[in-house]
């Protein structure tokens, strides 16, 4: 009887289907070429509590399809050591201290970025491809934030780029807002992998750097999109269905600016009924930028 040996092409058709089931699942990122028991390794968390200042970033991992298969009749694998920066290793907590401190010394949106740009406590930073900082005018008077960039703000290395931004700009556009008269961050500037929340963690570490973003933007609006960001910002652990619409005070060095919650433009895509609430909101913040409020 004949059977019939697996082609070169089979096995490459199966292995991409492989690949293809593990993006679909949202495993988008190569991080190491052998699967980690990160349960079974030992605690090796950074030692002390500020992380090195101004460490070179790790290189950023790179995929290498060829690699997952090992050669037949190879060993098997030994867990490598982690390939994190050190900085990334450090307790949530400390990084959150020494985000603190670090954000504190920006004396401008350009020094803050590049000290962001040079941050390695945040372990998202090593599956981002780009720092996605803020777009739009630093002399608004209206600061819009989410939550964190996607695919396409993670390639193109600015906020709202793909279709929540899309929506973001008509919706400004509604009441006279745009790019040039409004400025656009995130709570969290670096991609989580395969578009997950960002974890409480990783919120907390990048905190600080976008309180120090709203000092330095000084706006008088801070509109919060969303339930991460008015949550973090505001410290409700309301829903967004139940704060949307509400004014809050944020506390500035010097002043108290307004903050309102809203929708965010990704749960509106999912849920276009709900944009007649969006749309009350956005007319209330015309109506406090032209102190009618
Ligand atoms: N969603 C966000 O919260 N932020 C972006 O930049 C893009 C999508």
């Amino acid at each position: 009887m004949l059977t019939s040996m697996p082609s070169p092409n089979d096995a490459q058709a199966d292995l991409i289907a492989y690949l293809d089931f593990h993006v679909e699942a949202g495993a988008d990122a190569v991080l190491d070429e052998q699967p980690h028991d990160r349960f079974g390794e030992p605690d090796t968390r950074a030692p002390t509590l500020r992380a090195p200042r101004r460490q070179a970033a790790a290189p950023r991992p790179v995929a290498q399809p060829n690699s997952l298969v090992p050669p037949p009749g190879s060993p098997p694998p030994v867990a490598p050591a982690r390939t994190f920066g050190r900085a990334a290793s450090a307790q949530p907590d400390e990084a959150a201290i020494d985000a603190r401190a670090r954000a504190r010394e920006a004396k401008s949106l350009d020094e803050l970025e590049k000290i962001l740009a040079d941050f390695d406590a945040c372990p998202l930073r090593f599956t981002a491809k780009n720092l996605v900082f803020a777009d739009g005018n630093p002399d608004a008077r209206v600061m819009f934030l989410g939550e964190a960039p996607g695919a396409d703000e993670d390639r193109i290395g600015k906020p709202f780029m793909g279709r929540s931004g899309q929506l973001l700009d008509k919706m400004m556009a509604a009441i006279g807002l745009d790019r040039t008269s409004a400025y656009i961050g995130n709570i969290v500037p670096w991609r989580p992998p395969g578009n997950r929340n960002p974890t409480p963690q990783e919120v907390a570490v990048c905190r600080p750097f976008v309180e120090r973003q709203i000092e330095l933007v000084d706006p008088e609006v801070i509109v919060c999109l969303g339930a991460p960001a008015t949550q973090t910002l505001t410290g409700t652990k309301d829903g967004i269905l139940r704060t949307r619409g509400r004014l809050f005070s944020y506390k500035l060095p010097t002043r108290e600016a307004k903050l309102l919650a809203t929708l965010h433009p990704a749960f509106l895509l999912r849920q276009p009924v709900q944009k007649r609430l969006a749309w009350r909101d956005f007319r209330a913040l015309r109506a406090l930028l032209d102190g009618k409020a």
